[in-house]
Order: C-alpha cells, then structure tokens, then sequence
C-alpha cells in the first residue's frame, strides 16, 4: 500500500486536515496542491515538522505544481470556498463550479487513471461537475457527504444512549443538505435497532441535529468544519486503496438505482480498488422513499442550475 498516491487539491482547512490524517493513517505518498503560492507548502512543512514527534512517516509534498500529482491513485477536491453564517450550501454554487470545473480538467490532464473524492459544496452538484468535465467512468467519481453526515449522527445517539460510538452505525441517504435522509430503521447500536432505546421523539430530534450538523459548526466557529469532513474523506480513500469493500454512505452515479434517472446522490455503497464496486438498494418503506425523492429533486434542481451555468 505503500506504492499509493494520494493528492488532496485545496491547502484550506478541510485540504490540509484530509493530507494530514491521511498522513497519520500511512496510507500512500500525500500532494497537497494549492493554487495561492506557499499555502500548501507552508502546510506541509509543518506537518513535516510534526512527524519526528508523532511519527507518521509518510511526507506531505507542498506545491502549487501540477505536474508534481502526476499518475495519483486517489484525488481529493477540496478547493472552493466555504460558507459562513448566514450562507446555505447552495450559496457557493458559482463559484465553486468554476474551481471544481478547472480542477478536474487538471486531474483528467495529469492522473487520468484516479478515482476522484469531490469534497466542497453544494457536494453533490460539485461531483456532478466533476463528472462532466473529468469524462471517466462514472464508478471512479464520488462525493464524500455520507460518510461525514452519517458520522455526526452516531455522534449524537452514542452521546444520548452512552454507548462506545464504534458500536453505533448507521444508513444515511440523499442530498448533502437540510432535506438529507438519515435512516432510523437502518440504524443500530451493535445490532440492536436504536428504537429499542429511544423513543420516536428522541430520534426525530437527533435527525433534526444531524441534517443541521453543518450550520451547528459554522454557527459556533464562523467558518466551516474541518476534522469530521477531513476523516470522511481519508476514510473513503483508505476503503478505495486497500480494497475494504467498506459499506459507505456516499454520492455516487444511480441511474436505475433508487430510480433516480442518472443523478449523482447519496447512497450506501461498497468501496473498493475501483472505487464504487457496488450501490446497496435497500427496501425503503413509503415514508423514506418520499423523503428521498424530495431530497433527490432539490439535487436536480441544483445540477439544473449548475447547468445553466457552465
Ligand atoms: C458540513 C459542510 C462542510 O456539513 O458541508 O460541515
């Protein structure tokens, strides 16, 4: 696993955090490219610096060259701008879609065989743009949303049943925004279904606090967060690189599946070496096929206006 190679494009918080935790779990050779010069250079050495104290012994490259990614198993993308109180995901539409546009024509130049992790918002309107103008196979493009969401909602019930948080999993589907659809039934505290523990109320309020997870952290800091989305990312591209074949709720390409009509939107799926190797259909009653329609329009309606766009 050594031989692996690993760029996170973006040096801002979420791009430096994903370089260093995937620095701390060995899992390749790390580039950290940014287009602002000295950011990711300056980030790198400092966690060059870190490494004789916590020995992670894997260097982070710093560079504002693209050149230096060349032949990357995985690419993550994390450039764009974050939102700030007041600001929904969908406010950094524009913007965001021009860099992820001009990154990925990069990525598809100088790594045309990498499986691409899109990070920065709205997500999955960004994947989409990733996917038109990277022009690969549709299993090597994702978007890491789930994997973050559904880590806030364990969070939040292994803290209210006071339980070990490894112990707590859980299914979460849709858009990356408020209409995002965590999945009670499918959820489960060492596979005793958390309706054993909590009542309907209980459960509605810790899926509230999920769908609001984001704004929670931008309310508190200013800014948005950083540490949850950065271990999402390095934890989707550690089940790609080692071939875990890890169930991971992320947005992926679903056509027929989820009868969703050929729109990148979130789902469990199986990762591995080639990146989404499998989408788990599961059998959603009437109520949570009508949530995730609805969230599954709002994804439409933003891909529509990306569209218009570019
Ligand atoms: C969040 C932002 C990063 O959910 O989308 O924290």
């Amino acid at each position: 696993m050594g031989k692996s190679k690993i760029t996170v494009v973006g040096a801002g918080n979420v791009g430096a955090t994903t370089a260093h935790i995937a620095a701390t779990r060995k899992l390749g050779e790390i580039v950290l490219i940014d287009i602002v010069e000295g950011l990711a250079e300056g980030k790198a050495l400092d966690m060059a610096e870190a490494s004789p104290i916590y020995d992670t012994s894997q260097s982070v490259l710093g560079t504002t060259d693209w050149a230096a990614t060349a032949g990357s198993d995985v690419v993550i993308v994390t450039s764009g701008v974050p939102r700030k109180p007041g600001m929904s995901r969908d406010d950094l539409l524009a913007t965001n879609a021009r860099i992820v546009k001009s990154v990925s024509e990069k990525i598809a130049e100088h790594s045309p065989h990498a499986i691409v992790v899109v990070v920065c918002n709205p997500l999955d309107a960004m994947v989409h743009v990733a996917a038109k103008t990277l022009g690969f196979p549709k299993q090597r493009i994702l978007g890491m949303a789930g994997a973050l969401d559904s880590a806030r909602f364990c969070t939040f019930l292994a803290a209210e049943l006071n339980v070990c948080v490894e112990d707590v999993k859980c299914v979460l589907m849709g858009g990356h925004g408020d209409d995002m659809v965590p999945l009670p039934r499918f959820t489960s505290a060492s596979g005793i279904p958390i309706s054993q523990f909590l009542s309907v109320a209980k459960i509605d309020e810790l899926v509230e606090r999920t769908r609001k997870g984001g704004i929670e952290i931008v309310n508190l800091l200013g800014y948005s967060a950083y540490h949850a989305p950065g271990a999402g990312a390095v934890k989707m591209a550690e089940a790609i690189l080692t071939d875990s074949r890890h169930i991971i709720s992320c947005c992926a390409y679903c056509d027929r599946e989820y009868q969703a009509g050929g729109y990148f939107v979130g789902v469990p799926a199986v990762l591995g070496r080639r990146g989404i190797e499998r989408i788990v259909e599961l059998n959603l009653d009437a109520a949570e096929k009508a949530q995730f329609a609805e969230s599954l329009a709002h994804v439409k309606a933003l891909v529509a206006k990306v569209d218009a766009l570019l």
